[in-house]
């Protein structure tokens, strides 16, 4: 089973008006809202691809419901925690000449017993068979070392984590070791204190590192120039799959998402490259942060061009 983990959930409210007038009335032509926060995405892609997750993490206010509800429409499993105050809401406007205007909420504060609680949620959902799913930025009060600590007690109990995080959460995480990374190229470049673009040798010999840290598998993604994989003793570099981009927002989410189904279906390496060349390609071909659908996947696999190193 595979448990993805949104300490920080947001509603994602796009709103279009023709052009935005700072201290004028604005009336918005069209609005759109949906479930965010990375791990719901990582479970709403998912459920697309016709697996299952259970979403946990912090929710709160009348924005926590409706993510609820849409979880819940959605056929997605869940299991928040409740806390006082708002769950955010990240508004983006967008003006008719291309211009996007992002106005984001804080979210509500967490405190150190609700952080308790949150890892107690952890250890009775742990099992031998269960992928932790840390994703996306901790909300004001949480310590950056919150993925180190669940990695920990994860790992006591048998379970497995992927962590997908940048900065200070990222470098205390890897410290503990989770099981699955996929760092972006710039995420990798700055843990490894690089002031320059790292060459695919340098980025593949990062990954290198971390294997031997322990890690299981690297997954480097570096936007439309594809990614690296390096899973065992593989070592594959992929080009991005040619598809129309839309919005690259989510396309490392997709990526998480197809990580964690070709886990918990116990995938081969082959595949699960595929699956995630095709998932984030999608993605990318999506409007926001909306999952690919099944069939695209499908299609895209197939285009799929391995190379191995
Ligand atoms: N323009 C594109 N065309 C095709 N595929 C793309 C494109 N941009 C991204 N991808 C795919 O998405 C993957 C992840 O993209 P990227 O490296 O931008 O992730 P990220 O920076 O983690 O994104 P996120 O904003 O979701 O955190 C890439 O490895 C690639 O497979
Ligand atoms: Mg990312």
């Amino acid at each position: 089973m595979v448990v993805t983990v949104t300490m920080n959930p947001a509603i994602d409210k796009t709103v279009e008006i023709e052009a935005l007038i700072p201290g004028g009335l604005n009336r918005i032509s069209k609005v759109e809202y949906d479930a965010g926060g990375k791990g719901i995405n990582v479970s709403k892609t998912i459920q697309e691809m016709g697996g299952e997750s259970i979403a946990t993490g912090f929710l709160g206010g009348n924005a926590g419901k409706t993510i609820e509800n849409v979880l819940n429409d959605k056929n997605i499993r869940h299991d928040f925690i409740w806390v006082e105050g708002e769950t955010r809401t990240n508004t983006k406007v967008f003006e008719q000449n291309g211009e996007v205007t992002e106005l984001n909420e804080p979210g509500p504060e967490i405190s150190e017993a609700q952080i308790k609680e949150l890892l107690n949620k952890l250890e009775t959902l742990t099992k031998e068979d269960t992928l932790f799913v840390l994703s996306g930025s901790v909300p004001k009060g949480v310590d950056k070392d919150i993925y180190a600590r669940i990695i920990r007690l994860v790992h006591e109990k048998g379970g497995k984590v992927l962590m997908d995080a940048d900065g200070e959460l990222f470098t205390k995480a890897l410290e503990t070791g989770p099981d699955i990374i996929k760092p972006n190229r710039v995420e990798l470049e700055e843990y490894a204190n690089l002031d320059y673009r790292a060459s695919r040798e340098e980025l593949f010999q990062l990954a290198e590192g971390l294997l031997e840290k322990g890690i299981e598998t690297v997954v480097v993604s570096m936007g439309k120039s594809g990614a690296l994989f390096a899973m065992g003793e593989k070592r594959v570099n992929c080009p991005a799959l040619p598809v129309k981009a839309h919005s690259t927002v989510g396309a490392g989410d997709a990526m998480v998402a197809a990580l964690s189904y070709a886990w918990d279906h116990k995938l081969d390496e082959q595949e699960t490259v595929k699956l995630c060349m095709a998932a984030s390609a999608g993605a990318v071909t999506t409007v926001g942060t909306k999952p690919p659908s099944r069939a695209l996947l499908d299609e895209l696999m197939e285009q799929v061009e391995i190379k191995e190193q």
